[in-house]
């Protein structure tokens, strides 16, 4: 239930405003759509209709809904229009002293229950509210892109937000169909503060030369199940959109992770934006999957996380064959061989065909089989290369895998290889989150599940895969590199403790 009926969106003519519009007016409210630009309320109004258009031709709505709801939608470029509005929620530029003197103007001129609501991604409520007049009536109230399509939005109060003011816009949000999460009034609230330096890791692991952004994007759907990759959604949101926030979020965290990757730089210096400009990380190239494998022979020297007992690969081995597959340790080097196949758990290559090799060529591949800890083993082969690794035995090594039904992805011999490296992290903030009252674990979840198309959440699933086992993967790759990302988080410390 919610005693708001007339709502205003400020910036409607913008992105975010004019999503937003389309929800409030789409679930029955009075919807009067303010901007300064008057242009851009012509572009959000020709969008409405095609919206609704669509949805009727999807049966979602009936014509005279769509009806019906367009005649709910007022444009306006005068702000007095807005003087009975009971709910306005502002997507206009994200500038604090934009937002702050537009609410200072709408003090004056809206009634004194009026709730005032930010979208902003990256500025706090608090600061935003110091201008309103009317602090413990403004609430953060951020919807994800596109707004008439995403359900989530993330909820936050200003210190002097009211409880009423903030069930008030819950209520609200609600009644609009959406599905709110609460979370505190701190940089990136949920969705950003995992994503942003997230996305820049990934951007730093490509400029490591880690590995492609296609296999990047390859590994982390296939591995973790997510419905789109990090390098394709970094060309959706635009290059220059993730330099602003991590230049937004960077001074205030001074999480290194959160500052802007020299990488990104470059790329946005040199007009390469993502999908606005034609051009981002992803280059389009595709690789054809082997179609047919050498035979290979596996060697046992002990229990293997990438193929436990009983798995279909394990049946596959003959004798004697041009490829020789060491599952649990016991490499041995045989050059007479197409390749030699090492499964490797945290260690790197070099530990098994040493870093000489490495340097002077080798027949030596390690792979593993990514594994969310003791969950059940994923669809995806990590294939980790040395620098000067013969390009025969790679391809022998991924012939081996796709043939058996694998997909594979090659990366350098570094720590944690692709997924490790990016995901741990993210499960780490996730934690210490939790630690810090951000959020429950289950608004963490559900915020990335429904904001950012995980099959599951971040707490979900560390904790799934064992919080223990998350310490040893984070203590291996925190040792290679020092990067205070990769300390365990106090949870997975506690795990530790306990399993020992
Ligand atoms: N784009 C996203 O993915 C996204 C997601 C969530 C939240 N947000 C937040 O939503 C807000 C808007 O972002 P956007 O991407 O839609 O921006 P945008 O540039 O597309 O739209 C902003 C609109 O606000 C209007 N505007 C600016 N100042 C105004 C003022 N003083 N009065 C009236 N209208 C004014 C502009 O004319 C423009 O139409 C920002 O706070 C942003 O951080 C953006």
């Amino acid at each position: 239930m919610t005693d708001i009926s007339k709502v205003a969106i400020c910036g409607a003519g913008g992105t975010m405003g004019a999503g937003i519009a389309l929800v409030a007016a789409r679930a029955g409210f009075e919807t009067w759509c303010f901007d300064m630009a008057g242009e851009g309320l012509e572009r959000s109004r020709k969008a409405a209709e095609k919206f609704f258009a669509k949805s009727v031709e999807r049966g979602k709505m009936s014509a005279e809904d769509r009806e019906a709801a367009l005649s709910r939608m007022h444009d306006t470029t005068d702000l007095a229009d807005l003087v009975d509005c009971d709910l306005i929620i502002e997507a206009i530029f994200e500038n604090l002293d934009v937002k702050r003197e537009l609410f200072g103007k709408l003090n004056g001129i809206c009634k004194a229950e009026t709730i005032f609501a930010s979208n902003t991604s990256t500025l706090s409520i608090t600061e935003i509210a110091g201008g309103s007049g009317r602090a413990d009536r403004v609430v953060g109230m951020h919807f994800c892109l596109p707004a008439q399509v995403m359900k989530l939005i993330e909820m936050s109060r200003g210190i002097n937000t009211s409880d009423e003011t903030f069930a008030a816009a819950w209520a609200w949000t609600e009644a609009a169909g959406q599905v709110p999460v609460e979370t505190q009034d701190k940089p990136g609230f949920i969705l950003n503060a995992l994503l942003v330096p997230f996305n820049n890791d990934v951007i730093r692991a490509i400029e490591a030369g880690l590995a492609t952004p296609e296999d990047i994007d390859t590994a982390i759907k296939a591995g973790l199940g997510y419905r789109m990759g990090p390098c394709t959604l970094l060309d959706l949101i635009g290059l220059d959109t993730q330099i602003r926030l991590g230049e937004a979020f960077y001074p205030i965290t001074l999480d290194k992770r959160a500052a802007v990757p020299p990488l990104l730089r470059r790329m946005v210096a040199a007009g390469k934006l993502g999908n606005k400009s034609g051009e981002g990380f992803l280059t389009g190239l595709t690789r054809e999957k082997a179609t047919a494998a050498p035979s290979f022979t596996i060697r046992k020297g002990g229990e293997s996380r990438s193929f436990p007992e009983g798995d279909a690969f394990l049946a596959a081995g003959g004798e004697n064959s041009a490829v020789t597959v060491h599952l649990g340790g016991g490499f041995v080097p045989d050059p007479s061989k197409t390749a030699v196949l090492v499964e490797l758990d945290t260690e790197c290559l070099g530990v098994h065909s040493g870093e000489d090799m490495g340097r002077e060529g080798s027949n030596a591949v390690g792979f593993a089989r990514y594994r969310n800890g003791n969950d059940a083993p994923s669809n995806l082969i990590e294939i980790v290369r040395q620098p000067s690794t013969d390009e025969a035995a790679l391809a022998a090594a991924r012939a081996v895998f796709e043939t058996a039904g694998f997909e594979t992805v090659v990366c350098a011999d570094q720590p944690g290889r692709i997924i490790d490296r990016l995901v741990r992290p993210k499960y780490n903030d996730a934690l210490r989150f939790l630690d810090e009252g951000l959020a429950s674990a289950a608004d963490m979840d559900k915020t990335c599940s429904m904001g950012l198309g995980y099959p599951d959440g971040p707490v979900e699933r560390v904790t799934r895969g064992g919080l223990a086992r998350h310490f040893d993967v984070t203590s291996a790759i925190y040792a290679m590199t020092g990067q205070p990302g990769y300390a365990p988080a106090r949870a997975a410390v506690v795990a530790k403790a306990r399993a020992d």
